[in-house]
């Protein structure tokens, strides 16, 4: 998930200015050159909307090896320099069932391998979400506000995950991907059209 936006006013409702979503900030005037560019960099890497990876379910992680945790660091890496909040491996091209979450700037990155959600709340809520693979695109979306996750660390140590909130919306978005699911498929239809047609001006050539 990219980092939701300034027009957000306090962070108790959820979306810390810093972040939202996996990564794209609306708009960052905040951040200086140097660290416009490592986002920049760091976005080279992550796959774009129309890419066949985005739309493919995601494989089992089955190593929990020395290559996995490189394959995460690099993953948090990137994650932190695109300031996103989540970051799926599928959205690296990888297709597995990975990805790393941190919803605080001063939070550790959370790794979780092969997650199930095994409980949603009844209550949800509406936020808007942006999308590293969907870069200057923001829709509202619908999620259960708490989510209970099992899941493997990077070590392969079971875990549980109770969130609540940007946490429990950050897991959905990022499990979504590894189903090949894209937020714009849980938006409603007159602002997936927006979206869509937002998308086609943003391909053509200046
Ligand atoms: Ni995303």
């Amino acid at each position: 998930m990219a980092a939701t936006t300034e027009e957000h006013p306090e962070p108790d409702d959820l979306e810390p200015p810093e972040a939202q979503e996996e990564g794209a900030p609306r708009a960052a005037p905040h951040l200086d050159e140097e660290a416009r560019e490592r986002r920049a960099a760091a976005l080279t890497h992550v796959r774009l909307f129309g890419d066949p990876v985005l739309k493919s379910r995601a494989l089992p992680v089955e190593r929990f090896d020395e290559i996995l945790r490189e394959e995460v660091a690099r993953m948090g890496q990137l994650m932190h320099d695109a300031i996103g909040v989540g970051l799926a491996a599928t959205q690296l091209g990888v297709m597995h069932r990975l990805l790393v979450y941190r919803v605080a700037p001063d939070a550790p990155i959370v790794a979780v391998a092969n997650p199930e959600v095994e409980w949603s709340g009844k209550a949800k809520e509406i936020l808007e979400e942006g999308c590293l693979s969907l870069p200057g695109i923001h829709v509202d979306v619908e999620r259960p506000i708490h989510v209970r996750i099992r899941a493997r660390d990077e070590r392969g140590e079971k875990m549980t995950i109770e969130a609540t909130g940007l946490e429990a919306r950050v897991l959905q978005h990022e499990i979504d991907h590894l189903d090949g699911v894209l937020m714009l498929e849980r938006t409603s239809r007159d602002q997936r059209k927006e979206a869509m047609r937002a998308l086609r001006e943003s391909a053509l050539p200046a």
